[in-house]
């Protein structure tokens, strides 16, 4: 398979930083019962490292993860489709959900209903990136590692057509 060239946006030493200055703060709310939920696939690495940055924030969650589809090549359909659910039960709990992208919208407002519907107490958000400029559904994240450029970016867990997840970093591909 070709090779092409990544041009990185957020080095890994970069994120790592970012990351624990994001997990002090997320600590810094105070959250009860808390259940952290990646949304798969595209944040398993982000929230494997946003885990690990909590427990050394003091932060001791349950994890449970929801795997939703909405995406089909470079483009965001508005159709969000629940592959996997979770098993926890989120009733009376907070909930704080990480994905990799905030971009539509479509997918974390999807998620925040789904679970304020099954009677949590409190549905936070945590996203790597947001790209300000895409949005269609009203949503915002409430922790936020990068306000990102409007580019299709890859690696750290981000795929195009499932290439490029492995990449410790966040690039974008030079045509
Ligand atoms: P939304 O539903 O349009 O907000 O899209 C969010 C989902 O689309 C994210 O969870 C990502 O998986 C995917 N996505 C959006 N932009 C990109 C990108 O630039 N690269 C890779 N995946 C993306
Ligand atoms: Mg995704």
């Amino acid at each position: 398979m070709d090779k092409p060239e990544i041009e990185t946006i957020y080095s890994a030493e970069d994120i790592k930083q970012r990351i624990a200055e994001l997990a002090v703060e997320i600590a810094q709310e105070k959250f009860e019962d808390l259940v952290v939920v990646p949304i798969l696939k595209g944040s398993f690495i982000f929230a494997a490292d946003l885990i690990r940055g909590l427990y050394e924030a003091g932060v001791s969650p349950e994890i449970d993860f929801l795997s939703l589809a909405s995406y089909r090549g470079t483009e965001s359909t508005g159709n969000v489709e629940i592959l996997r659910d979770i098993s926890a039960i989120v009733e009376n709990r907070d909930v704080l959900l990480i994905d990799d992208i905030l971009e539509s919208g479509h997918t974390l407002a999807f998620a925040k209903d789904l679970i304020a519907a099954r009677g949590a107490n409190r549905v936070c958000t945590c996203v790597l990136l947001e790209k300000p400029t895409r949005r269609v559904v009203d949503v915002e994240a409430d922790f936020l590692a990068y306000r990102c450029p409007d580019v299709f970016v890859v690696g750290y867990g981000m795929d195009l057509d499932h290439r490029f997840r492995e990449l410790p970093f966040v690039g974008r591909i030079v045509q």
